[in-house]
């Protein structure tokens, strides 16, 4: 089949079998490799893109629902003032981590950041339910992305 769809700002028409899924079409056809094959079955998080604005995981979204769609990964939200915001909380909160699911983490804090930008910790910590990450704790996590909301409300706002 012939699928059309955006892919980080640009209108892209693939050539692919209906059941391929989104992830292979990311990393095969257009070498965006931010998205990692973790499980394939949709439980640890590191295929994450954002689909029409929506966090999904991308091992499990066939070419034949991409059609008409808006998928953004992390190499286009990196882009964005939005990815600084994350990547100066994350890298000030001293997140170390081995980035392999970088995907799940970063745009997990912006899905939460774009709807709340006064996150409790609950709220934080439930922000990265979908992630599993092997190499960091959940507290840090939360303490990075409470660092990045800090300084989002500093850009937009010009005050904590
Ligand atoms: S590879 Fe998609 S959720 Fe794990
Ligand atoms: S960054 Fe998540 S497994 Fe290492």
């Amino acid at each position: 089949m012939t699928v059309n769809f955006i892919l980080n700002g640009d209108d892209i028409v693939v050539r692919t079998a209906p059941e391929r899924r989104l992830i292979d079409i990311l990393r095969d056809d257009f070498g965006l490799l931010a998205a990692k094959p973790g499980c394939r079955a949709g439980l640890c998080g590191a295929c994450t893109v954002f689909l029409d604005g929506h966090l999904v995981n991308a091992c499990l979204v066939p070419a034949f629902r991409l059609g008409g769609r808006e998928v953004i990964t992390l190499e286009g939200f990196s882009q964005t003032d939005e990815y600084t915001d994350i990547a100066h909380g994350f890298s000030q909160s001293g997140l170390d981590t081995c980035g392999f699911c970088d995907a799940g983490k970063i745009l997990s804090a912006e899905a939460l950041l774009a709807r709340n930008l006064r996150p409790s910790k609950e709220e934080a910590l439930a922000a990265f339910r979908g992630v599993r990450c092997a190499c960091t704790d959940p507290d840090s996590l939360a303490a990075a992305v409470l660092a990045a909301a800090d300084i989002r409300r500093r850009r937009l706002y010009g005050r904590g």
